[in-house]
């Protein structure tokens, strides 16, 4: 149970501080708004579905979670098509975007049903769909699925890296790639 309290006396001078909210003023797109102010990367999920096909989404809510053991997590919605096939198959890829993957990140943040048809890819040595040019992409097993709110949060330990040149990474800010 939380021990916070508010005490609103606390800040006594708040005209220099900027705006202050409280989370019930808060809808969800003023939270969406909220968290656009963290500048993130851009990777796009890939796996395969029972035919076989590579499906992927664009994801940013992506980090690394441990060094010792090596995994990473990425947080996919529920209604994700993407999650069905990762949860079915247990692994999956994460590419990290390079600055001129913009038109990828649309493609896969879309509902089309042939993403794939224009977007270049690999199998990699575990057989996931390893985009080309990014800036890494790495091959990963589903160790843990945890529920977090109308996302599942997906933890994953690296199998493989598909490194290439230097390139510059994809930033998404405030709703825009930069
Ligand atoms: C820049 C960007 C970032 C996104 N980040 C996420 C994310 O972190 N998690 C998520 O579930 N969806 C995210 N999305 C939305 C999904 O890409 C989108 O819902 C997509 O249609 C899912 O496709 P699917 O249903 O084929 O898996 C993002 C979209 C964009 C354009």
């Amino acid at each position: 149970m939380s021990r916070l309290c508010m005490q609103p006396n606390l800040v006594l001078n708040t005209q220099d501080i900027g705006l202050r909210l409280l989370a019930s003023d808060l809808d969800g797109r003023k939270w969406r708004d909220t968290m656009a102010n963290f500048a993130s990367g851009v990777t796009i999920i890939t796996s395969l579905d029972e035919l076989g096909n590579a499906v992927g989404s664009t994801v940013s809510a992506f980090s690394s979670l441990s060094l010792d053991p090596m995994l990473l997590l990425v947080c996919l919605d529920n209604r994700s098509r993407t999650l069905g096939h990762i949860q079915r198959q247990e692994n999956f890829a994460v590419n990290i975007l390079s600055k001129d993957q913009k038109e990828m990140a649309f493609l896969c943040g879309s509902k089309s049903n042939d993403k794939f048809d224009c977007i270049e890819y690999v199998l990699g040595q575990y057989g996931l769909p390893l985009l080309k040019n990014t800036c890494v992409s790495i091959e990963c097993e589903l160790t843990a699925v945890h529920d977090g709110g109308d996302h599942k949060i997906l933890v994953g330990k690296p199998l493989s890296l598909l490194q290439t040149d230097m390139q510059l990474p994809l930033i998404f800010h405030k709703g825009q790639f930069i």
